[in-house]
């Protein structure tokens, strides 16, 4: 497995892939990877050829008080598991390689309306962020598929978005969210955990399971299960950020007709933040 550092030498491996006639699969992340991520490898291997993994911390997706400098550098534990999984090409940008010119002369892409709540709402910046930096990376790559998690549910949802507004030649697939024994969603930010804060972790977990279960036995008072939601949250030592009840289709909040309804939920624990969600 090679790792490349610049758009001319991934281009370039892609241009020889393409030539014998092999289907590009493209799996952009931020590093420090874990089963989740290796899920969406493995997922690519059974899409298509020559499967390809982004590792990038993008800048452009944080806002000035959230986690940048401390998002964990990783790259030599990442190329093991990637090889390991049978992945075949690892691009490692630098944020000079990707913006040349600093951020704040970056052409943009804006995705309207989906982005106006939940992480959007409390991210103000954020998708644009990643729709700008995932627009410039499928540029890079032209892969056939891309692979993203649905732990970050809305995100998968604003690039299934903007992909088809934007008549992007590339099949969009979601992998259902990998979990620690406990129920925990896998994430990169687990580890700020301390041991006190991963104990109380997956009670977020199970504040949406009880909900999602109240929901299907019938109880459509959602400002009632938010506010219960909520208090268990505060009880259990969370901070909320949101406990959205939601259209799966729209992200819209949800009413009693809603046919397919999601719970989106963020928490902080201590500094760290959680998301997490879930289908009913
Ligand atoms: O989900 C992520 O890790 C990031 O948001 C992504 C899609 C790699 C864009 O930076």
């Amino acid at each position: 497995m090679n790792t490349v550092h610049t758009i001319e030498a991934l281009r370039n491996a892609v241009q020889q892939q393409k030539k014998n006639g092999k289907k590009i699969v493209f799996v952009p992340t931020m590093g420090n990877l874990h089963e989740g991520h290796i899920a969406l490898v493995t997922q690519g291997l059974n899409q298509g050829d020559f499967i390809i993994t982004s590792i990038f911390v993008n800048p452009l997706q944080f806002g000035a008080n959230e986690d940048l400098d401390a998002y964990p550098k990783t790259l030599k534990e990442d190329q093991e598991k990637l090889s390991a999984a049978g992945n075949h090409l690892v691009f490692a940008p630098s944020a000079s390689e990707i913006y040349p010119k600093g951020m704040d002369d970056q052409s943009k892409v804006i995705v309207p309306n989906i982005t106006d709540f939940h992480c959007g709402e409390s991210r103000p910046g954020h998708f644009t962020g990643v729709s700008t930096v995932v627009t410039m990376l499928f540029n890079m790559v032209q892969p056939d598929i891309a692979i993203f998690g649905e732990k970050d549910f809305q995100q998968l949802a604003v690039i299934r978005k903007m992909v088809k507004d934007l008549f992007m030649p590339i099949k969009i697939i979601g992998v259902p969210t990998v979990r620690e024994n406990d129920g925990l969603a896998k994430s990169s930010r687990n580890g700020y955990l301390s041991s006190e804060e991963r104990a109380i972790a997956p009670k977020f977990r199970q504040i949406l399971n009880e909900t999602a279960q109240k929901i299907r036995t019938g109880q459509h008072d959602f400002t009632a299960l938010t506010e219960e939601a909520q208090a268990q949250l505060s009880i259990n030592q969370f901070k909320n950020d949101y406990f959205n009840i939601a259209d799966s289709e729209t992200l819209k909040p949800a009413n009693e007709h809603t046919q397919s309804i999601i719970i989106l939920a963020a928490a902080f624990l201590g500094t760290t933040r959680l998301i997490d969600n879930i289908t009913i």
